[in-house]
């Protein structure tokens, strides 16, 4: 049977949907603490250097073995290894890993969701109190929750890719841009707020350290959704007249400039909140900012706005997080469909309903990991200290797999794939990439210090994350 694939209608349609992924909570969040914490300017200069020097080159070789193989990642390592099943097992493991991510997104996601819901039906206050997140996450109604978004997320990936995937990538992430700069305006009016600016931009090269860099890294390379499957499913769906090296840079563009964007609306609000706030104390995490800092912060603009005008910037925001949400999910999810359907052969209804019963059950588990159920809260135990579902998903997954990931795409391209395919593959759609620098720096780099690179964060997270065993003073 073979039938044929779908594709994205359009370049500019691929782009939305891949910036759509890159674009999530790590950007409005996550960056903007990170940044300010670290070094301001100085982290922010390093961050666009690891965007551009380190991950993009990354971007570019999923999106071209996805576009040459026109399928996920098992079909495409195993096409392009001619059936060799420890390259297929790598493959697999691009498949894996989305779909556990998927979990921990997705509850994050059903949090935001949460939020919302409480914002407009009046409840801020309860949100912004001390005790309100920790009862907020062991409600029962977060289940309700969780039919909703992952009804909301299954209803678009059942469209398909045309249909689907991309329609709501270029109706959300236009919204999404125009609610950020509405965001941005508003926080840069309130008192203090330059503070924040100030505090965001100027540079302090004492605060890199090496952990710092690799925090950076890191970072980068969530945030572009790499090392995820997501861009070599998504390539499998573009034409051949698509010029990838540049659609990447689109991609990594947009994807920088909202975190950038971001950081404008984040810091001005805690500073002018808080102006005489030393960013250290902000949590490393952007769960407890998200979900314990900031709705302080909208509760505070009660004073001029009055409690419905403090709850309509509250709902503001947390629509404008989870459109960002949004579509980072159904992009990881479609990683999983899409093995289902290319390489099972079930069609995508069934895929989906698979999918979504199996991450849907582990969604709940890792929900209820947070003291609702004893058995998924002390799950195990390791690196000296006890760990709930959620922490494990979130240490292996995302912390560890992640970069391993990315070392073996690296190595796969460079030296099975081989360098010479890869040319071939970037020059179609762009006549002027053989022989270009950019030609040049990608196959060197690619073999070189990248997969170098991440293979160092790789063993050092494993030595970190498992043995409590800090290797590099990283
Ligand atoms: N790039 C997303 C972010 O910054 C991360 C992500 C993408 C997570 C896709 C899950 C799926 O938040």
């Amino acid at each position: 049977m073979s039938v044929s694939r779908e594709h994205f209608s359009s370049r500019i349609g691929f782009i939305l949907a891949a910036a759509g992924s890159a674009v999530g909570i790590g950007n409005l969040v996550g960056f903007p603490v990170n940044a300010a914490k670290n070094g301001g300017g100085a982290f922010l200069l390093m961050y666009a250097l690891f965007v551009f020097l380190i991950c993009l080159p990354v971007m570019v070789a999923e999106m071209a073995v996805g576009r040459n193989t026109a399928k996920e990642p098992v079909g495409a390592f195993k096409t392009l290894s001619q059936g060799n099943k420890l390259w297929g097992a790598a493959g697999f493991l691009g498949v894996l890993t989305p779909f556990m991510i998927a979990v921990f997104y997705m509850v994050i996601t059903v949090w935001i969701f949460g939020y919302i819901a409480l914002t407009v039906t009046g409840h801020l206050d309860y949100l912004a109190s001390d005790e309100g997140f920790g009862l907020f996450i062991n409600s029962p109604y977060l289940y309700l929750a969780l039919l909703v978004v992952a009804s909301i997320v299954s209803f678009i990936l059942a469209a398909g890719v045309k249909d689907g995937i991309e329609k709501a990538a270029k109706i959300l992430m236009p919204s999404l841009l125009i609610m950020l700069i509405i965001m941005v305006v508003f926080v840069l009016s309130l008192d203090n707020a330059m503070a924040g600016v100030t505090f965001f931009l100027v540079p302090d090269i004492d605060k890199i350290s090496p952990s710092v860099i690799n925090g950076a890294l890191s970072q980068a390379f969530f945030s572009l959704s790499l090392g995820m499957g997501i861009l070599i499913t998504y390539g499998s769906y573009i034409d051949k007249q698509t010029n990838i090296p540049n659609s990447a840079k689109l991609v990594a563009i947009t994807d920088t400039g909202v975190a950038f964007i971001a950081g404008l609306m984040i810091l001005p609000a805690v500073f002018s909140f808080n102006p005489a706030i030393n960013p250290s104390e902000l949590s490393d995490s952007s769960v407890s900012l998200i979900f314990t800092f900031l709705p302080k912060i909208f509760l505070a603009l009660q004073v001029s706005l009055g409690y419905v005008g403090a709850s309509s910037v509250a709902a503001f925001f947390f629509i404008l997080v989870f459109f960002a949400a949004i579509t980072s999910l159904v992009s990881i999810i479609e990683v999983p469909v899409s093995y289902l359907v290319t390489e099972k052969k079930h069609s995508r209804k069934k895929a989906l309903g698979y999918l979504t019963i199996t991450a849907g059950v582990l969604t709940l588990f890792a929900t209820a990991s947070f003291g609702m159920l004893p058995f998924f809260t002390e799950f195990t135990w390791y690196a000296g200290a006890s760990k709930s579902l959620f922490d494990v998903i979130y240490d292996v997954f995302y912390d560890t797999i992640l970069p391993l990931n990315g070392f073996l795409l690296c190595i796969f391209v460079s030296y099975r794939w081989k360098k010479k395919q890869l040319s071939e593959e970037l020059s179609i759609g762009n006549e002027n990439y053989k022989g270009s620098w950019v030609e040049k720096y990608i196959n060197f780099s690619l073999g070189t210090f990248i997969p170098a690179i991440v293979l160092l964060i790789f063993i050092n997270t494993v030595a970190s994350k498992f043995f409590a065993v800090n290797l590099f003073g990283l």
